[in-house]
């Protein structure tokens, strides 16, 4: 059986979908499976031809990669990818499924059965096939790392012979997988460190990594289903952007996680938020791919507003490119000892009936299966 990885072609994107790590413990469960790497592919996730060469994958080009029996992206395949993939194949993906400009339609008239990565299910059993959440974790961690180097001074309390200095204080918003890693990597940094999730039961899991949990009465929860969260209504919002102003005013670095699946980024920073803090303090908006969490983000972009920094960066997993490959590819592993059937030779075993594979094949046997709400 042979497995396609084209090199990633969006713009600033860094990281591969599959590692010579990951070849390797694939390789080591189910025999005879043969990765075709596309040349280059790996290269600026410093992953060079030479070390998959050395686990056994063959380096051909684009169309070969392409043309593989299961192939293996991190992006939605563009028209041209889809134009080249076989008849039959397999792609595992994030397809961004909510966008509806046509593409599942192409992939089903081409033949082409895709599973998208977002769309597996977030329960105990597929945690290690769970994309978002190893690639959040990693964009939380940076997101510290970022905020911190925008930030002209220091985040742990510095005590020397020149003077000593207070320990910065952070405040995250959204307390997910990005937000509890970007608590973690705050604390481990020595910052004082706050968090508001409007889902009540996390506030255990910030007081377990030392921070404080910051209390606002928002009149409803705002839990939805399969642990995510859902949308408040107007009272609530209005009420949760009041408590947060007056506290937001005295942080010198906020993080912003907040999402709620499938809709725009709820707005959690108001511009006079910004406009009280001090000046030198740094904003990281995470949400920025989605609308921002902060009214005055600009994607993609770094901007500075009366004295207040405000990172838009929506590629932080390309500054983490090793690492980042190497959980996603980890995770893909996984889920293709789900559905790939060991053999001579291996083979493709789409169960329909397993839970994970029935919420995540957007596609198969030439139909569109993704249902919008
Ligand atoms: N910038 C990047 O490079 C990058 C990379 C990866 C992920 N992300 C983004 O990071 C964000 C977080 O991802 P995640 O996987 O941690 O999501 P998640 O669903 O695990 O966490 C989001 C959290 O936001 C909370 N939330 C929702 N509405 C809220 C509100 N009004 N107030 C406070 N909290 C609220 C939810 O309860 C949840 O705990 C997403 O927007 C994602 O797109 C950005």
């Amino acid at each position: 059986m042979k497995i396609g990885v084209p090199k990633e072609t969006r713009s600033g994107e860094t990281r591969v979908a599959a590692t010579p790590d990951s070849i390797k413990r694939l390789g080591s469960k189910i025999a005879g499976v043969k990765f075709l790497i596309e040349t280059g592919a790996g290269t600026a996730a410093h992953f060079p031809d030479e070390s998959y060469k050395a686990v056994g994958a063959e380096i051909v080009d684009r169309k070969t990669a392409l043309g593989a029996e299961l192939v293996l992206k991190l992006h939605r395949p563009d028209e041209e990818e889809v134009g080249l993939m076989s008849k039959g194949a397999l792609l595992l993906s994030t397809i961004e499924p909510f966008k509806n400009d046509g593409l599942m339609e192409k992939l089903a008239a081409r033949g082409v059965d895709a599973i998208g990565l977002e769309l597996i299910p977030r329960i105990s059993r597929a945690q290690s096939m769970d994309v978002l959440s190893s690639q959040a974790n990693i964009a939380g961690y940076r997101a510290v790392i970022e905020a911190a180097a925008h930030f002209g001074r220091f985040l742990p309390t510095m005590m020397t012979a020149a003077g000593s200095a207070k320990a910065a204080k952070v405040i995250v918003l959204g307390a997910g997988v990005a937000g509890l890693q970007a608590i973690a990597t705050a604390r481990r940094m020595g910052a004082n460190v706050e968090a508001f999730d409007v889902r009540p039961e996390v506030k255990e899991q910030i007081e377990s990594l030392g921070a404080k949990f910051i209390e606002i009465d928002i009149g409803e929860s705002g839990s939805g289903a399969g642990g995510y969260a859902k949308e408040l209504s107007p009272e609530a919002k209005a009420k949760q952007q009041k408590g947060l102003t007056e506290r937001l005013k005295k942080a010198d670095i906020v993080i912003t996680t907040a999402q709620i699946p499938g809709r725009p980024a709820p707005l959690l920073v108001t511009e006079e938020a910004v406009m009280g803090m001090a000046p030198g303090s740094v904003i990281m908006d995470m949400a920025a791919s989605t609308g921002g969490n902060c009214a005055l983000t600009e994607a993609e972009k770094i901007v500075v507003k009366n004295g207040v920094t405000l990172i838009g960066t929506t590629n932080l997993l390309s500054l983490v490119p090793a690492d980042a490959s190497n959980f996603y590819a980890r995770n893909l592993v996984n889920l293709m000892y789900l559905i790939v059937k060991p053999g001579e030779p291996p083979a493709l075993n789409l169960d329909l009936q397993d839970e994970i594979v029935a919420a995540s094949l957007v596609t198969h046997g030439g139909a569109v299966r993704f249902q919008r709400r």
